[in-house]
């Protein structure tokens, strides 16, 4: 436990994915003038320094923003991605790269509000200090699963729980699925989006299983697999679990995800998937294409 950092892996491919998406999701609330919380339950650092020593260990950022910095042929989404990276780098120079919390922050109105939670001693304070006097947002030193319990719902009523592990432990989808149960029988309106990835296909798949085994009525799919998924090691692809997800996204996210393959992939034969998940007793999975 606490062994994971994020700035190891900062801007790498999975970030992109997962934070082109996020931006999707907080831009679909807004479309409404009530205001709306988002709780971000593995919040991290907030922003992360790419010049750092662990950016650099790897590099990954580089597989991931570093693709997208410089192009300027980007559809309105990964165009609205690319600015909120740029406009934390005013003077033109790829080094600072937001965080959820960050981009979800760039996006709240003044009456919309972000809860965080993170549970690393180290990253905590980076992150409460990012928010210090800032009334819209407060960041607890917490477990993020508990803290569902103790949150939901929000007042609001409207919004996003947005958990995104480091599956460090082995029963990370295990505390998912119990985490998804908790949101739903207490907030079952509330938007839910769910980071995974994919090493072995296996875990995810079942992970599926056991959601659309919850009897959750609306849940989309969404995956960007970079390497071939029977490659031996290697974080080869990750994916998205969107309960309640904004309308019309499965139309935006076929555009986006075939358009994020090619511009993150490596030349090794890339896979989107993009899929509704019905409430199924044995489940329904999966195709790619
Ligand atoms: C993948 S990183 C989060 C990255 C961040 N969401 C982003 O997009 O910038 C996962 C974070 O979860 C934290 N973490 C791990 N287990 C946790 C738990 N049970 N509750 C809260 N935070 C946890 C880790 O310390 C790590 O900072």
């Amino acid at each position: 436990m606490n062994s994971y950092r994020h700035a190891f892996h900062a801007g790498n491919f999975a970030d992109v994915f997962k934070h082109v998406l996020l931006i999707q999701l907080i831009d679909a609330l807004q479309r409404k003038d009530k205001p709306f919380r988002v709780f971000d339950t593995h919040a991290g650092a907030g922003r992360y320094d790419l010049h750092s020593a662990p950016a650099l260990k790897n590099r990954e950022y580089q597989g991931g923003i570093g693709r997208l910095w410089d192009r300027q042929d980007l559809g309105p989404e990964l165009s609205a991605y690319q600015a909120q990276v740029r406009a934390l780098n005013p003077d033109g120079t790829l080094r600072w790269y937001p965080g959820s919390p960050r981009l979800i922050r760039n996006r709240l109105r003044p009456v919309d509000r972000l809860t965080l939670t993170e549970r690393h001693p180290s990253d905590y304070p980076v992150l409460k200090a990012e928010f210090t006097g800032d009334r819209q947002v407060v960041a607890h030193h917490a477990d993020g699963y508990a803290s569902l319990k103790a949150l939901l719902p929000p007042p609001e009523r409207r919004g996003l729980v947005f958990i995104d592990p480091a599956f460090e432990l082995r029963d990370e989808f295990d505390r998912l699925t119990e985490a998804v149960q908790t949101i739903h029988r207490r907030w079952a309106t509330g938007m839910v989006a769910i980071w995974y990835p994919i090493l072995d296909r296996e875990p995810s798949l079942r992970f599926q299983q056991h959601l659309q085994e919850l009897a959750i009525p609306t849940m989309l799919c969404a995956e960007l697999g970079l390497y071939p998924y029977d490659r031996p090691t290697g974080l080869h692809g990750c994916g998205m679990i969107i309960i309640n997800p904004p309308w019309m996204l499965d139309e935006k996210l076929d555009r986006v995800l075939p358009e994020l393959l090619a511009a993150l992939q490596t030349g090794e034969s890339g896979q989107t998937r993009l899929e509704w998940l019905p409430a199924a007793p044995l489940g329904n999975c999966v195709e790619a294409r």
